[in-house]
């Protein structure tokens, strides 16, 4: 299943927002999507406000049964077609520094479960924790691409280069190369010390910069707030988010057709 791991080595940046923002579009396209929370603070289960469910991401990370999986699923409001794999800040216990390889593929096994309890996606969203431990790591082995997101500030340079250097190196630890894509998110379009920052990730790290930025958003946190998808808000500024979602949900998918 189209696998994406949306992640940074920061907190803030904007993790949890890609990955709604792209559940919206993908619901609203009618693709069936599951978001993975993965993120011990749980925010994007709280966005996304699934039913009460018995397990949790964290449960099925020690105990990978199909039936075990299908008590950590619950539908969102937000659309027919939109899952969570419930987050937990227990999950946290997984997140320990554990070289292991087993560990790092723990997560790979249980959505290579889906199909088998029967539920078959078409796009698999990973919301990382804001750090490079087991649980990040173990999204990176499981997903068919990264989607890296930064703010355009003074440390992205140094920040995104140590994160694309786990990525690499990971990727050829276990010879499982991944394509990589860096979006800068928070971006105030007539920020002079923004764009030139922007201009040194383009050159820093040339086509892995995705041509689509985010830019700072009211409507982003108006949804959050209401604990709404993006597309169902009204009004000029939810309506461009919502196309720029649309515009990123093209893209990452078009990666992964490209290595299929
Ligand atoms: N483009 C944006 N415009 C406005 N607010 C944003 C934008 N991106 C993120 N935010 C806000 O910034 C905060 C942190 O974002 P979040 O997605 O939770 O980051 P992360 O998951 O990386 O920790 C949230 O309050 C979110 O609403
Ligand atoms: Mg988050």
């Amino acid at each position: 299943m189209p696998t994406l791991a949306i992640a940074s080595l920061k907190g803030g940046v904007g993790k949890t927002t890609v990955t709604l923002g792209l559940a919206s579009a993908a619901a609203h396209a009618g693709v069936p999507t599951l978001v993975a929370d993965l993120d011990p603070q749980c925010n994007a289960t709280t966005a996304l406000d699934p039913g009460e469910t018995e397990a949790s991401i964290a449960t099925v990370l020690g105990d990978p049964r199909s039936s075990t999986l299908l008590s950590a699923i619950a539908a969102s409001p937000w659309s027919e077609h939109l899952d969570v794999l419930v987050g937990a800040e227990e999950t946290e216990s997984h997140n320990h520094p554990d070289p292991r390889s087993y560990r790092v593929g723990r997560l790979e096994r249980v959505l290579g479960r889906l199909p088998a309890a029967g539920r078959e996606y078409g796009l698999v969203l990973v919301d990382c924790p804001p750090s490079l431990g087991q649980l990040t790591r173990s999204a990176l082995f499981a997903a068919d691409g990264a989607l890296l997101i930064t703010e355009p500030t003074m440390f992205a340079v140094s920040g995104m280069r140590r994160a694309v250097a786990a990525v690499h190196e990971q990727a050829q630890r276990y010879r499982k190369p991944r394509p990589i894509s860096i979006l800068p998110n928070r971006v105030k379009p007539r920020s002079v010390e923004h764009q030139f920052r922007i201009t040194e990730l383009r050159e820093v790290f040339g086509d892995l910069l995705l041509d689509t930025s985010f830019p700072e958003r009211t409507a982003i946190q108006q949804a959050q707030g209401a604990c709404r998808p993006i597309h169902a808000l009204r009004g000029k500024g939810a309506k461009e988010t919502a196309e720029l979602f649309d515009q990123l949900l093209r893209q990452v998918r078009g990666q992964f057709s490209g290595r299929r």
